[in-house]
């Protein structure tokens, strides 16, 4: 008899937050002024062709300067903190630690190509505004440069085997995975902005 295991899992952790709409509506506020005012951030923008608003170059500690994200950084800390649970890691009396904040603003025709978040252990995207129709994120499996001549899968293959694993956010949708794992934002084709806060985690005793 064979059997065959499967090791080496990557993990990506969901939650919904519940009753947001408020929570949702000031952080929207907060993004919609930071990208009317942030002229540094408009600048970086601009000289390097990102879609829309992005203050990761220049304003990347909103937790600190608005009490509105210190907020959610409280309510993501504990997601956090579950993950790094589920992931067995042994961080010895520490906890994670918000380490930086952004918001970005995504109009219809917006993306944002494949990349990692250095400098950190956790990473992840909490969803304020989602248009109807908005693309999803979508996660690429870490091992795909070592498959020097492996075929493609079928496109029957579960969901959990495929190279890449799309997951459709919605207002109010926190999302977390470990920062080594490359993700990307295809075309955002729906009419109107999205606006999500991103931020990166790292193990500490604060
Ligand atoms: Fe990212």
């Amino acid at each position: 008899m064979a059997t065959i295991q499967s090791f080496f899992p990557t993990l990506v952790y969901r939650a919904e937050f519940a009753n947001a709409a408020k929570l949702n509506r000031d952080l929207e506020m907060a993004a919609q002024s930071l990208s009317r005012d942030d002229i540094a951030g408009l600048r970086w923008c601009e000289k390097h062709g990102y879609p829309g608003y992005t203050s990761y170059a220049s304003l990347d500690d909103l937790s600190w300067r608005i009490p509105i994200f210190k907020k959610l950084e409280r309510l993501i800390d504990k997601h956090a903190l579950a993950f790094a649970k589920a992931l067995h890691w042994d961080i010895r009396g520490g906890k994670p630690i918000c380490d930086s904040m952004w918001v970005n603003v995504m109009p219809e025709g917006g993306s944002h190509t494949s990349h990692i978040h250095p400098n950190s252990v956790i990473s992840g995207t909490y969803y304020v505004t989602v248009p109807e129709g908005a693309g999803p994120i979508v996660y690429e499996d870490p091992r795909l440069a070592l498959m020097m001549a492996a075929p493609p899968r079928k496109g029957t293959t579960p969901r959990g085997m495929r190279g890449h694993v799309s997951e459709t956010p919605r207002p109010g949708s926190l999302l977390l995975w470990e920062s080594w794992l490359r993700h990307e934002v295809p075309l955002n084709k729906a009419e109107g902005e999205r606006i999500s806060v991103s931020f990166n985690y790292v193990i500490g005793s604060r």
